[in-house]
């Protein structure tokens, strides 16, 4: 691990806790290699029922979140697979691409800079093919599993090309990026959101890349989910926001290009000393939230990383990727970044599509610029396993701690023996209380392994009907975290579970 990967605290590292993630996501309908059944294919998983329900819910608290920050933010449904032109435009036929090399003994792929770089103790990214190549001659750098030699580093194309139509078909790809979905409607959305900037079209969606080494379970895939919000901006007005004083003095956690440690810097800070510009430090500052307020990553944990100019997106000016310590990995992983595209893909369009891309605003004529916050559910859904893990001495199994916002269900329900009326009363119970918030029932089994199995998913109450229910009306919920226990009167339980996942004290 380099300076740069350890985590600012003494967080621990838990190389086996993938596998304690992968054994628990498995057995409880998390997620699992897609097509199971035929094998599976390297980098696609498919979400079970549980996941699915995380998952969204992730989803929905992005969507809260950003969507908030402005009433001219606003979400679109894009599909999936786009003319070839699109991406003549974006640039991505031209420059998405990771270099490779190939053991010429056992035939494994590589993608070239991780492993020259793993060699080296340092990072080669952003390095010519030829440059690496030459680092592989000069270095001797050798297969990491066989010990063979290592060819010539070559730069494939990462999108996955589709053929339209039966025969003569027309050229297309799988989007590698929601983003191109945002700036092809553009034009359009421009018109029905009555021309105003800043315009914010988000998309939660698929993106296809055909990854040279899909690895660490969700984190590199080769079909996975964005939730990415382009906003399109006036760039007279980059060193301005309107809501600026709410963040001016809120604390940012960066790490500078070419340092190793993270610094806190207010956003005024920022602005001033960092001459990054006001548009962009304030959502920056949004994102944090995000992290921190919403999906509960510890402070210390978190970091948005400049990236040098050899690391930069082909498309970026200003490039910090949002980072968070995962345990299981022992490093700081990419879940998402801060991108200042500027106006590159709208005037890459107007180009190739020949349509003009410019706006009548203010008395003015232009092509806006975008402000992307671009961010991959998957790894945010795989941080929050490695985050809100538990094992503590005090419980025989496994948990996952995940917030009320977030977590699959939010209640289960109990009958504590499968006689006297009480099933039937939980039951009802259950159903009244699901038309409200989301829940799951379960009667099988000692209450100790209901509380397992419940506790494995994160479900943060469980509430039980015994006999007293059947006397006085009452229940009890249990709080998952502390496993205290209090009683409540049946009529007051929509009421409290309404105040628990608005965060009330337990
Ligand atoms: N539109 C900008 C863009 O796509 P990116 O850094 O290439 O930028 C954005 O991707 C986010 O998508 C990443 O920060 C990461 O969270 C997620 N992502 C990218 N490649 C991925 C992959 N192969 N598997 C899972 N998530 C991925």
């Amino acid at each position: 691990m380099t300076a740069e990967n350890e985590p600012k605290t003494g967080t621990d590292v838990q190389p086996d806790l993938s596998e304690r993630l992968l054994e628990l996501a498995k057995r409880r309908g998390l997620f699992y290699v897609s097509s199971e059944i035929y094998g599976g294919l390297s980098g696609f998983y498919d979400y079970g029922t549980t996941g699915t329900l995380l998952k969204k819910n992730i989803e929905a608290a992005w969507r809260r979140h950003f969507l908030g920050l402005s009433d001219n933010f606003l979400e679109i449904e894009a599909t999936n697979i786009m003319p070839k032109n699109v991406f003549v435009a974006s640039g991505h036929l031209a420059n998405f691409s990771d270099p490779l090399t190939k053991c010429r003994k056992c035939g494994l792929l590589y993608r070239a800079d991780h492993v020259i770089g793993q060699a080296l103790n340092r990072s080669v990214e952003g390095l010519k093919s030829e440059e690496l190549t030459q680092l592989i001659k000069d270095n001797n750098v050798k297969c990491p599993k066989c010990g063979g030699s290592l060819s010539e580093v070559k730069v494939p194309n990462l999108m996955f090309p589709v053929h339209i139509g039966i025969e003569e078909g027309t050229e297309a790809y799988l989007r590698p990026e929601t983003a191109q979905s945002a700036y092809v409607n553009f034009q359009r959305q421009f018109e029905i959101m009555r021309g105003k900037l800043p315009l914010g079209l988000a998309i939660v969606g698929k993106a296809f890349r055909n990854e040279i080494s899909p690895r660490q379970l969700l984190i590199r895939q080769r079909e996975f989910t964005q939730a990415e919000l382009q906003i399109f901006f006036d760039p007279e007005k980059v060193n301005e926001h309107e809501r600026w004083d709410e963040v001016k003095d809120y604390q940012l956690n960066l790490l500078l290009a070419g340092k190793n440690e993270v610094i806190k810097l207010s956003c005024e800070q920022a602005n001033t000393q960092l001459e990054l510009p006001k548009f962009y430090v304030y959502h920056m500052a949004r994102v944090q939230q995000f992290f921190l307020n919403v999906l509960l990553f510890p402070e210390e944990e978190f970091r948005l990383r400049e990236l040098p100019k050899e690391e930069r997106a082909f498309y970026n000016k200003i490039h910090f990727d949002v980072e968070v310590y995962l345990k299981s990995f022992g490093e700081y992983k990419e879940l998402g970044g801060v991108h200042y595209r500027s106006d590159h893909d709208l005037s890459g369009h107007q180009e190739i599509s020949k349509k003009s891309q410019t706006i009548f605003y203010q008395g003015k004529r232009f092509i806006p610029h975008v402000l992307e916050l671009s961010f991959g559910v998957d790894r945010m859904f795989f941080g929050a396993m490695n985050n809100f893990y538990r094992k503590t001495p005090d419980r025989e199994w496994e948990w996952f701690a995940f917030p009320p916002q977030i977590a699959p269900f939010l209640f289960a329900v109990f009958p504590l023996i499968n006689k006297d009326k009480i099933p039937e009363t939980a039951a009802q119970i259950f159903r009244d209380l699901r038309l409200q918030f989301p829940g799951t029932y379960d009667e099988s089994g000692s209450i100790g392994k209901r509380y397992a199995r419940v506790d494995e998913i994160g479900v943060p109450y469980s509430i039980t009907i015994d006999h007293d229910t059947l006397q006085n009306n009452t229940v009890t919920i249990r709080n998952r975290d502390t496993a205290k226990q209090v009683r409540v009167e049946v009529k007051e339980l929509a009421e409290t579970l309404g105040k628990l996942i608005k965060g009330a004290p337990f």
